[in-house]
């Protein structure tokens, strides 16, 4: 089968589009997915688990058909049917013809969306459910400051939280995405450019701030939060807080009772079946998406890598 492979060592690799791997097998309750789509996660290269499997290839975000179930899989899905899954950081492997999935992965796709659409959504998906509602506990009206709201964990959240909540949304965005943002189907309570000098003064205070920036962001988004509220980021460097056992954010020290929390988000069919439903209905949109063919899957690569894409990066496998 064909798929994209990253070789040679951290700090130090190339990708590679390999035409002949094996298919993947799938062992008890497995299922073997016929990749239609998979979605790009550029920070991937600097992943160690990546370079830990046997195959080299990366992808996580997929969406296909399913081609086989394991002996022992006893679940609600059948041969044929459309599904999207997360696969699992420790096993990826999903940019190409075929993967495998655990049971615990997999949702029956919106049927709404295309699969190249439906291969962007589940990290996103996953990230901004599992950050509103098991982190930040958001509870109905609660007021929350979404940031990076253009991106797609942020577009999510920022829909999420007022699907799932009630919630009053304010979103920190550049000024170019506002519009996108408000014409979103669960509408935003306010949009704020990041630009603006002193725009954390500016939006009041807040119960939860759900952070996928980190630096100088989320350091201003500190003064916007409740004295008892949550802060939750997902950045990408984390900080240092996050890294290093003893270390306390520095703006603790004049907000005490503020919860503060960085996570790496876990596979969850449960959140993905349930956002599919909502998209189904219309109540939350989807993300824009770049598709590339196959064979122009290192250029695909190169654009994900970018910062300003026009959406999430996707590689079309049939
Ligand atoms: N820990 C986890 O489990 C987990 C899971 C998923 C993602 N992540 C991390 O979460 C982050 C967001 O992921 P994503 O997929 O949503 O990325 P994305 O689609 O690239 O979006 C990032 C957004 O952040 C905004 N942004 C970038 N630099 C900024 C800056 N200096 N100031 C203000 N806003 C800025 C951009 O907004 P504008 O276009 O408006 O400028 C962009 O839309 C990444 O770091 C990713 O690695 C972590």
């Amino acid at each position: 089968m064909k798929a994209v492979q990253i070789l040679g060592e951290r700090g130090n690799y190339r990708l590679a589009l390999a035409s002949s791997l094996p298919k993947p097998v799938t062992k008890a309750d497995q299922i073997l997915i016929k990749v239609h789509a998979a979605g790009i996660t550029a920070d991937e290269v600097s992943w160690v688990e990546v370079y830990k499997t046997p195959s080299r290839i990366p992808g996580h975000d997929i969406s296909g058909v399913i081609e086989e179930l394991g002996p022992s899989y006893d679940g609600p899905l059948s041969i044929g049917d459309a599904v999207f899954a997360m696969l699992d950081a420790d096993r990826g492997q999903g940019m190409a013809e075929y993967a495998v999935a655990s049971a615990s992965e997999v949702a029956r796709k919106p049927k709404s969306v295309s699969h190249a659409e439906a291969a962007a959504l589940p990290i996103p998906i996953i990230t901004a459910w599992e950050a509103l509602s098991r982190h930040a506990k958001l509870t109905p009206r609660s007021r929350v400051l979404v940031t990076g709201a253009s991106g797609a964990v942020g577009v999510m959240a920022t829909q999420l939280a007022k699907v799932l909540f009630d919630a009053e949304v304010v979103a920190l965005a550049s000024e170019a995405r506002h519009e996108y943002l408000r014409r979103l189907p669960s509408g935003v309570s306010e949009v704020v450019d990041y630009k603006t000098p002193g725009w954390e003064t500016k939006i009041g205070e807040v119960d939860a701030v759900f952070d996928t920036v980190g630096g100088e962001v989320l350091s201003k988004a500190w003064s916007t939060v409740k004295s008892n509220g949550v802060i939750v980021t997902v950045a990408d460097p984390p900080p240092r807080w996050a890294l290093e056992k003893g270390v306390v954010p520095a703006e603790l020290a004049s907000k005490p009772g503020v919860r503060y929390i960085y996570f790496v988000l876990s596979v969850d069919a449960e959140a993905l079946s349930r956002v599919a439903g909502f998209i189904d209905e219309g109540r939350v949109k989807g993300l824009d998406v770049i598709e590339f063919p196959t064979d122009q899957a290192l250029d695909a690569w190169a654009y994900a890598s970018h910062r300003g894409r026009l959406g999430k990066t996707v590689i079309n496998f049939c």
